[in-house]
């Protein structure tokens, strides 16, 4: 028998003598251990899992959990210890060994570890601990992630596109497992968050943002799908550093880079259809604002820099009306930074002013000011001004410092994206205290070092008097021995919801009315006991109830201007998101 064994794997490879002896183990009768590169094999599997392998799949894998039942059904006996660890230990076991690393980037390791591992138990850690698991998985500590994305790439999360893939991009999405998928988290890694180009690294922005739209928004994982875009990056650490992981070549720019993300989208419209949203994520600024634009028309597309900080903003500034009184049109805003952020924002506020007043946009615009890194925004500039600054460009003479600014257009508000940290200075802060009873300060650049001030400067240089809030998070800060919680316009609030209310209509297109919809739905969550505390964003803890509020809005106006293809329209929406959420919870196996 053994000599017929030798025999036959000695014809299925052609080992020499001394490969041909296995010393110790059990011998490789089919010769797999010993494929050499020049020794072809076929790499194949089974259909259905059971056994070693279903603990293998991360999308069925329940680790302990798994019942006496179960584990006799799927050929798990002996595989696993014998204890059966309900999912509620299993979660406060991962959740004390995360609590014990120190350092952010090691939890970050470990939950996508876990996420490869067992993904429904990695949803139900996030859904169940979102404040705490944020940070980790979303900024700041995704930043650095996709800093080291090379030394801690382990398995492909999502789909790389590199030019190398140049006329075959719809081939590449076919090789995608999933079919059905409803939303597509797309970067180039221009401008990784505050962090610049990081080439194809960036991935770690999409997988983090679609992690986020499974917790807080409920689409389901198998539907989600993450997408890097590689053209190349101008970083030269990383095309000098041996374990990057793109293409070593300067960004393609101009007709090769538009050429390429035309492609693209007729690759991603022609493989899953109209209703599919694609999400434009930490694109450089000149490409952000010309995708959103080209394909805004013929695609379900959605900037969250742009538009989603913009409602996210909005509702804020709804909110703070009932601390500061009066209405927006009676608000003068003035930005500091015109950017992708900043111009957003704005227009999305003359936007609102102008469907409230029936006033034109053009009108409504001239109380909104911006202010960028040559000063302020004025008539005399607008020849040399970008696109997306020339509608603010208003009459007035040249302002080149923040403080005079303030004292010229005496805002109501004063909205903080330029990147710059430190800019709302002691002197700006009391000018716009003396100029308003309740001045509003928004310091939104990210991360916390490049907050235009901190919490602490708002209310101490304001006498307690500012309604503040912040992109980054700040501690509550006791003054006048007054507790006053400052509020954080996180992104989170509204993407989620807003791209499920999308995916429940089948909405076909993107409109500004839904941006609008979305930040009415997050500003009617603040209620009562929130505005006394002088906050203007609802707890992130019900974050899933307001996720389900904003989709409920959005899906309303999708239907109402007739861009919903998801028909009859439900008759209670909020209870048909809630309905359709994803639960983390473990299904059980015949
Ligand atoms: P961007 O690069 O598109 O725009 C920056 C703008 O700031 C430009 O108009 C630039 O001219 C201006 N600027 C730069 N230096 C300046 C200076 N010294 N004085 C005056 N203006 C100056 O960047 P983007 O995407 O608009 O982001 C800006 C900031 O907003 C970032 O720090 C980002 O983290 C933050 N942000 C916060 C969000 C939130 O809190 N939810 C959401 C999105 C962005």
């Amino acid at each position: 028998m053994e000599s017929k064994m030798k025999e036959k794997s000695e014809s299925v490879v052609d080992m020499s003598p001394t490969s041909a002896v296995v010393e110790g183990g059990v011998q490789d009768i089919y010769g797999e251990d010993c494929a050499t590169e020049d020794q072809l094999i076929t790499p194949w599997t089974f259909q259905v899992s059971s056994g070693y392998n279903l603990l293998r799949d991360p999308r069925y894998n329940k680790g302990l959990a798994f019942t006496e039942q179960e584990r006799d059904v799927h050929y798990l006996r002996g595989i696993l210890p014998p204890a059966v660890m309900p999912q509620e230990l299993q979660e406060k076991r991962l959740m004390q060994t995360l609590r014990r690393y120190e350092v952010p980037l090691n939890k970050y390791v470990a939950l996508m570890e876990l996420q490869e591992r067992n993904e429904r138990l990695f949803y139900k850690l996030l859904i169940d601990n979102v404040e705490e698991l944020l940070p980790i998985v979303y900024t700041p500590t995704v930043g650095e992630a996709c800093q080291k994305y090379g030394s801690i790439f382990r398995r492909p999360q999502g789909l790389y596109i590199s030019l190398k893939e140049k006329g075959r991009i719809l081939e590449v999405l076919k090789n995608w497992p999933e079919r059905k998928i409803q939303v597509i988290v797309i970067t180039d890694g221009e401008r990784i968050l505050g962090l610049g180009d990081l080439g194809c690294q960036g991935m770690g922005i999409p997988v983090g943002k679609l992690a986020l739209y499974t917790a807080l928004g409920g689409v389901r994982p198998s539907a989600c799908l993450p997408i890097t875009i590689d053209v190349g990056t101008n970083n030269e650490q990383l095309l000098n550093d041996e374990f990057y992981i793109g293409l070593r070549q300067k960004r393609a720019t101009g007709k090769e880079y538009h050429d390429f993300l035309d492609e693209f989208m007729k690759a991603v419209k022609q493989n899953y259809g109209e209703k599919v949203l694609v999400q434009y994520e930490d694109f450089g600024n000149h490409n952000a604002f010309e995708l959103l634009a080209k394909y805004g028309s013929t695609h379900l597309v959605f900037n969250d820099d742009i538009q989603g900080t913009a409602a996210v903003v909005l509702a804020g500034l709804v909110a703070s009306l009932k601390l500061l009184g009066g209405s927006l049109a009676d608000h003068t805003f003035l930005f500091f930074g015109a950017g992708e952020a900043g111009t957003g924002i704005a227009e999305l506020i003359a936007l609102a002013i102008s469907k409230k007043t029936n006033a034109p946009v053009e009108e409504a615009r001239k109380n909104i000011w911006l202010v960028d890194s040559k000063g302020l925004i004025v008539s005399s500039r607008k020849e040399s001004l970008q696109a997306h600054k020339k509608p603010w460009a208003h009459e007035h003479e040249p302002v080149n410092n923040l403080l005079d600014t303030v004292k010229a257009i005496k805002p109501t508000a004063i909205i903080g994206t330029s990147g710059v940290g430190r800019t709302f200075t002691k002197e700006v802060i009391e000018a716009m205290a003396s100029i308003n009873k309740r001045p509003l300060i928004m310091a939104l650049s990210n991360p916390t070092e490049q907050s235009e001030c901190t919490a602490e400067e708002a209310y101490a240089w304001s006498e307690g008097r500012a309604v503040f809030a912040s992109g980054s998070p700040f501690p509550p800060v006791e003054y006048n021995n007054k507790l006053h919680i400052p509020s954080q316009a996180n992104n989170c609030y509204i993407f989620p919801g807003f791209g499920f209310g999308l995916v429940m209509a089948g909405a076909i297109r993107v409109h500004n009315d839904m941006l609008l919809a979305a930040s009415e739905a997050l500003a009617g969550q603040v209620t009562e006991e929130h505005y006394v505390k002088g906050i203007i964003y609802p707890p992130f803890g019900i974050i899933r109830k307001i996720s389900a509020h904003i989709a409920a809005n959005v899906a309303a106006r999708a239907y109402g201007l007739g861009v919903a293809t998801r028909l009859p329209q439900p008759a209670d929406l909020v209870k048909y998101a809630e309905s359709c959420f994803y639960s983390p919870n473990y299904r059980c196996y015949r």
